[in-house]
């Protein structure tokens, strides 16, 4: 019977969503697990930051558009990131706040590679 109740906790545990696992990219660096990144959603880089790039980039315009400057699920591998992160964009403006740079980055981790 001890065997029984060893077992059936067992089998609980296993059963248990574990929420701590690392997400590996392709190039085996670690990304962030989509369960520790707060989803930012497409409309709110829309307002917040893509209107500081319209004027120039016809692609910032949608999210088909921008899809083809990111690598889903990895800010920093990026080049829509790392544009603005580094000050190279927006040209001839002041680079984005900290905030903004933050809710990018949120945005670009909580997306998923289409199948
Ligand atoms: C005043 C015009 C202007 C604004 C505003 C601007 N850019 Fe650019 N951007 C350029 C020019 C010019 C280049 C260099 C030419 C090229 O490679 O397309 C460039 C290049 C880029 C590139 C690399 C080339 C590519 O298209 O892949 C990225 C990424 C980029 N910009 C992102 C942004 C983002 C994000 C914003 C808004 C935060 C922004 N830009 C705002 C003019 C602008």
């Amino acid at each position: 019977m001890k065997i029984l109740s060893l077992l059936a906790l067992f089998l609980l545990v296993s059963c248990l969503p574990d929420k701590g696992d690392l997400v590996y990219s392709l190039d085996g660096k670690p990304a962030v697990s989509p369960v520790e990144v707060e989803a930012v959603s497409f409309a709110t880089i829309q307002t917040e930051i893509l209107t500081k790039c319209t004027d120039c980039h016809r692609w910032a315009k949608t999210e088909e558009g921008i899809r083809k400057k990111l690598v889903p699920g990895n800010a920093e591998a990026s080049k829509l990131f790392r544009s603005v992160e580094s000050g190279f964009m927006p040209e001839d403006a002041p680079p984005l706040t900290t905030k903004e740079l933050e809710l990018l980055r949120g945005y670009i981790n909580s997306l998923v590679a289409a199948p």
